[in-house]
């Protein structure tokens, strides 16, 4: 397949155009950045919020997908984490629906359900159709973007398959990521299964490997073909315990269901 993918310069992006490179697909990177050194693809220095800048990409490129990884990846004021997920993802649903380009896979979050308490949980996992539950504005932001994809699959007929990441990591570093951990190689399983799944339609998986403490429900991600293959636990002798583990642990969004980021959806101090 011919896919965009956009945030191609960040964590998550570089190691995603080369794993689906090497699975065959080709791809066009996207990103408000200059093109890394060494990436030798076609590329796109485009701010994604910007809709006329992101249709002028399809006029360029005939696309088959689109991997939408551009985005702040942590807390922001409303309004940065609205235009951040949701404005980019518009931009690029609506370029996707003039262009007739069908498959639209997208970096939510595990933080667009962070605010869930993990006590009480059947059989100790979160489903995924979970209530949405942000603990953060950009919770807000990812549920918020994944409602734009589901309208758009409901009005248009687009497959758009939004993977809820844990902790994209080298190897987990944390008690909590004993839990919430994604390799690399399964993060490649992961937006392959979502990019190649036969008819989706809108559907939400969560990404995270086949961690032997997962706090979340792998069985979405299966039927769709994501088939992890790490475990967290094979790092279990390098983590360090921390004091705030106990806290950290009460949801599943961790860090960022507790009171440290509490603060105003809006800036009044301008
Ligand atoms: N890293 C994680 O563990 C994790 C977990 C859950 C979700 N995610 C989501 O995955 C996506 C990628 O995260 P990452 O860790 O690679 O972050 P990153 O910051 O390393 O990369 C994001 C990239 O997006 C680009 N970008 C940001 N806003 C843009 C815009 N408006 N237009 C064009 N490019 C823009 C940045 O320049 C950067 O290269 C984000 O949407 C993030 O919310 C990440």
């Amino acid at each position: 397949m011919k896919v965009l993918v956009t945030g191609a310069a960040g964590s998550i992006g570089r190691v995603v155009t080369v794993g689906l490179v090497d699975r065959g697909h080709t791809v066009v990177g996207l990103d408000r950045v200059p093109q890394p050194d060494g990436d030798e693809g076609a590329w796109y220095t485009v701010d994604a919020t910007d809709p006329d800048a992101v249709a002028a990409v399809f006029e360029e490129e005939p696309l088959d997908a689109v991997v939408h990884l551009a985005g702040h990846p942590g807390e922001a004021s409303l309004p940065d984490s609205l235009a951040s997920h949701v404005i980019t993802t518009g931009a690029l649903l609506d370029a996707m629906v003039e262009h007739d380009v069908r498959r639209f896979v997208y970096a939510s979050s595990n933080h667009a359900v962070g605010r869930t308490p993990r006590a009480g949980l059947a059989d100790g996992v979160l489903r995924v159709d979970a209530r949405p539950r942000p603990d953060t504005f950009y919770g807000v932001g990812k549920v918020a973007a994944e409602a734009l994809m589901s309208l758009y699959a409901d009005r248009y007929g687009l497959d758009a398959v939004a993977c809820r990441i844990g902790s994209f990591l080298e190897r987990p570093e944390t008690v909590r990521n004993l839990s919430t951990w994604l390799s690399h190689d399964d993060c490649v399983r992961m937006v392959d299964a979502a990019l190649t799944a036969t008819a989706p339609g809108f559907a939400v998986l969560y990404g995270i490997s086949r961690n032997t403490r997962a706090w979340w429900d792998l069985e979405p991600g299966r039927a769709l073909g994501y088939d992890p293959q790490d475990d967290a636990e094979r790092f279990l002798d390098s983590i360090v315990a921390g004091e705030w583990d106990e806290a950290h642990g009460a949801h599943v969004g961790g860090p960022y269901a507790t009171a440290e980021f509490e603060r105003p959806a809006l800036d009044r101090s301008s």
